[in-house]
């Protein structure tokens, strides 16, 4: 499996929580922007003629924010430069706030087959609070113009004065409305944004209170049908997302514009956080990359095992071994004996138990320290 990620770095609003690379007041650059994006999937389509793409994600940042001839441009971009699969699945991400009809129309004549919406919570003062520019209703009237579609939706955790009966109308009201995947995401308060004085001045719940709130919502998706494939993911069986999945069983994938990463033939490297630079590199036909690294060994056999375990499909012990040509058993011996009340082992199967899989850093970390020694072994 490889993926393509394009991100697109423009929002109407800043979120009170959001890291991401995205710029509230840059619209006015979209058009150029876009340019040089179709531009960079030129460069990268060149480069990988010999690659199958199974999935195609717009991220950002919100997509759904520029106009929709964009996307269209940019699909009828990758279609010319990329081999892709016949069963290509095409996620756009979407904000309830900047939605309408011609805008669907478009997105589906693009190929679009897959959409991912940010509702958060539908409690409208909680939007508000999180500096969301739509409300609950805007939801509601996506998701009619979504009907029959394939979509997914967000929601957090961890928000000031959220209760579970507030995670449960969430949860509820995604349902009523169709979605056929939900993500959870326990709220991260990132330095540097709004939220974080919330945090510091001890406002929103606590670990254990999150931690609470999410086997909350588990249990709730649970009865509702929806099962859990990823620590935060949780779907109607048959409609899990390939494209994350693919980073999670460590695929390849490549990402273009500004800030995307890629990890491809052994490399990992990302572009630059800078909307200028970027544009100046890929105008004078240059890559944008700013970063890049090889990975090694210890690190892509931990990376195999961490990604694996965040999911209900765990590591293949056989799979590990074929990849590697030892087994993990004598790689992680000490890993496996420190952790072995938090793992099961299934046949081939090597899994997170059900109840550690939200505390997995803990389980992870006898992982890492035998990756490290690895790596100091082969210095
Ligand atoms: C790029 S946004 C989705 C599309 C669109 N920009 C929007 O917000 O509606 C990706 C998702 O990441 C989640 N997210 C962003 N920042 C987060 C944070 N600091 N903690 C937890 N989840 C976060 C939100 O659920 C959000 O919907
Ligand atoms: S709309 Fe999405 S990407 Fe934009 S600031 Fe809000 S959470 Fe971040």
């Amino acid at each position: 499996m490889a993926g393509i990620y394009i991100h697109i770095p423009f929002c109407r609003h800043k979120c009170s929580y959001c890291d991401f690379v995205s710029f509230p007041d840059k619209i006015d650059m979209a058009e150029a922007y876009m340019a040089c994006l179709y531009k960079e999937l030129k460069i990268r389509g060149d480069q990988l003629k010999d690659y199958t793409f199974d999935t195609v994600y717009f991220g950002g940042g919100t997509p759904s924010y520029i106009p929709p001839k964009f996307i269209l441009g940019a699909m009828n971009q990758i279609k010319k430069c990329f081999n892709l699969a016949k069963k290509v699945e095409v996620t756009l991400e979407l904000n309830p706030g900047t939605i309408g009809e011609s805008k669907v129309e478009t997105y589906k004549r693009a190929g679009i087959n897959r959409f991912s919406i940010g509702l958060q919570t539908a409690i409208d003062e909680q939007l508000e609070d999180l500096g969301r520019i739509h409300n609950v209703r805007d939801y509601v009237y996506a998701t009619n113009l979504l009907k029959g579609e394939n979509f997914s939706t967000d929601v957090m955790i961890g928000l000031k004065e959220q209760t579970k009966e507030d995670v449960a109308k969430t949860i509820e009201l995604a349902h009523r409305c169709g979605s056929k995947h939900i993500s959870v995401y326990a709220l991260t308060p990132e330095d540097g944004t709004p939220i974080y004085s919330d945090y510091l001045n001890g406002e929103l719940p606590d670990e254990d209170e999150v931690a609470e709130m999410y086997d909350f919502a588990k249990n709730l998706l649970e009865e509702k049908g929806y099962c859990r494939y990823e620590v935060s993911n949780f779907a109607v069986p048959g409609y899990e997302g390939k494209h994350n999945l693919n980073y999670w069983q460590r695929g390849e994938y490549i990402g273009v514009g500004i800030s995307a990463s890629s990890f491809i033939k052994g490399k990992r490297f990302t572009n630059t956080f800078d909307l200028d630079e970027y544009m100046k590199c890929i105008i004078s036909g240059h890559e944008a990359v700013i970063t890049c690294e090889k990975v090694d060994l210890p690190t892509a056999k931990f990376e195999f095992i961490m990604l694996g375990l965040r999911t209900k499909y765990g590591v293949s012990l056989k799979a590990y071994e074929e990849k590697f040509g030892v087994s993990i058993v004598k790689d992680f011996e000490k890993a496996l004996r420190e952790s072995v009340d938090y793992l099961n082992l299934e046949g081939d199967i090597l899994t997170i138990k059900e109840e550690y899989l939200y505390v997995q850093n803990s389980v992870l970390m006898p992982f890492m320290e035998d990756a490290q020694r690895m790596q100091v072994a082969e210095e």
